[in-house]
């Protein structure tokens, strides 16, 4: 383990030599996993290489990775110039995630599910992924928005839809050029980024119209209330609500997604799960409470998020010159971590690709060092919405399972979409086999 007092040597990491990508991101997006895995593999807790122009560090040793996320958190940062604002507003949004907070969703999430079953038939061909990202969707923008009205809430889907599928191609670029730049792309872009903003402000309008707090997140949102008794401003609010939206239900989707095709591929974890569910539920949609008790569940979650991190890797921006790994990482270095380098790391999870929910049995999650397993990141920035992801996420999956089960096409092979989360590439095509 390299430790901070280590001395600083002159000269960069071992790493690939040249540019990881020769410009291309299409390229590197493709061969990314293989990539950060390989390097890590070959050239140990701390490699260099180059990405165009940026000097990038891959750290991959635990304990260095704790050093970056935690004991150097405040020399390091996510994005140039947010740092003071990222706090203020992390503060306030925090409490709505506490733990009561999150409970109260459950009723929503269950009743969203079995509204998705009401429409499902025994034998239909259906897209895995895209199904648990329609309900996730669906989820966040009861939670976030209180929309009620399925009128309304289909109307606003359609449009945030197209929105943020248009966003989140843009920020899966590496190089953007200038929104200011005519290109239909980008015409495209500020077209839907200004019908997006007009819906939020509507949300935003109707909230405060109210005069009190709602359900929803947006609206507790409305009311927080900064130390200096400042609330948010509208700009604030809108950023905050589509970060929200954003960061919540194509990772959890993603969750889902990747444990349905584990679970096909594993028949005797899927009965093992079934007869907890069986046995603590008898048929019915699991509650808050419920979802404490099911232990099996939440190792299977915890397994699948192991071998299929929905956030695969993250970055971090050294704001001054610092030492890492016994190397001088300079300011505007960015160090990446990878889940996905880490999770399969043998060192910590012997058999590193197979599917074992068992092996958290027996408190191995508190036995490992912190960063060798951060599917929620970890440090000051954590997901905020860990447990909220984590209960819906059990949820939807006893839901869903006690009632069917997935027979994927044969031939289906896994591979990935060059995304920023872990993305199946064309969809996960399945048959629903009643239980
Ligand atoms: C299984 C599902 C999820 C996974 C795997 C996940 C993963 C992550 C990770 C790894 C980070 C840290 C990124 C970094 O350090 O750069 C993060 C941040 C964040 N997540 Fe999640 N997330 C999930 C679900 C959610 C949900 C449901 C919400 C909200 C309801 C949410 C809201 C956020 C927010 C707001 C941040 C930024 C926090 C900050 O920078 O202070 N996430 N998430």
């Amino acid at each position: 383990m390299l430790k901070s007092s280590t001395p600083i040597r002159s000269g960069l990491p071992p790493g690939p030599k040249g540019s990881a990508v020769r410009g291309s991101i299409r390229e590197f997006g493709t061969t990314l996993l293989d990539f950060l895995r390989d390097t890590a593999r070959e050239y140990g807790p701390l490699a260099s290489f180059r990405v165009g122009p940026k000097r990038i560090f891959l750290a991959s040793d635990p304990d260095l990775i704790e050093q970056v996320l935690v004991r150097d958190a405040k020399h390091y940062v996510k994005h140039f110039g947010e740092g003071a604002y990222w706090q203020r507003q992390r503060k306030l949004v925090q409490p709505v995630f506490m733990k009561a907070r999150v409970r109260s969703y459950a009723p929503v999430m269950a009743e969203l599910t079995e509204t998705m079953l009401e429409a499902w038939n025994p034998g239909e061909h259906i897209d895995i992924n895209f199904a648990f990202g329609d309900l996730t969707s669906r989820i966040a923008l009861k939670t976030l928005f209180d929309l009620d009205d399925a009128g309304d809430r289909e109307r606003f889907y359609e449009t945030l839809k197209f929105a943020f599928d248009i966003m989140t191609a843009r920020l899966s670029r590496l190089i953007k050029i200038p929104l200011w730049v005519p290109t239909p792309q980008n015409v495209r872009f500020n077209r839907a980024r200004a019908e997006l903003d007009q819906t939020i402000q509507g949300f935003i309008e109707a909230g405060r119209a109210r005069g009190k707090i709602g359900d929803d997140l947006l609206s507790r949102l409305i009311f927080a209330e900064h130390e200096d008794g400042s609330r948010m401003t509208d700009r604030e609010l809108r950023d905050e609500a589509m970060t929200l939206y954003l960061a919540s239900h194509e990772t959890t989707a993603l969750t889902l997604t990747w444990t349905w095709v584990l679970l096909s591929q594993h028949p005797a974890v899927e009965k093992k799960l079934v007869a907890e569910w069986q046995h603590m539920l008898g048929g019915r949609t699991p509650t808050a409470d419920d979802v404490t008790k099911l232990p099996y569940t939440a190792n299977v979650i915890a397994e699948s998020m192991r071998l299929y991190p929905p956030v695969y890797v993250i970055g971090r921006e050294a704001t001054k010159d610092l030492e890492l790994g016994g190397y001088r990482v300079k300011r505007g270095y960015t160090v990446l971590m990878s889940q996905w380098v880490n999770h399969r790391d043998p060192a910590y999870f012997p058999d590193p690709d197979a599917f074992i929910p068992e092996r958290w049995e027996d408190g191995l999650a508190k036995r490992l060092p912190k960063f060798a397993y951060y599917p929620f990141g970890g440090g000051q920035r954590i997901c905020i919405g860990n447990a909220f992801a984590l209960m819906e996420a059990a949820i939807i999956l006893a839901a869903v399972g006690q009632r069917y089960r997935f027979t994927v096409d044969d031939g289906y092979e896994v591979t990935f979409k060059p995304q920023i989360t872990l993305m199946p590439l064309g969809g996960i095509p399945a048959t629903l086999q009643p239980r």
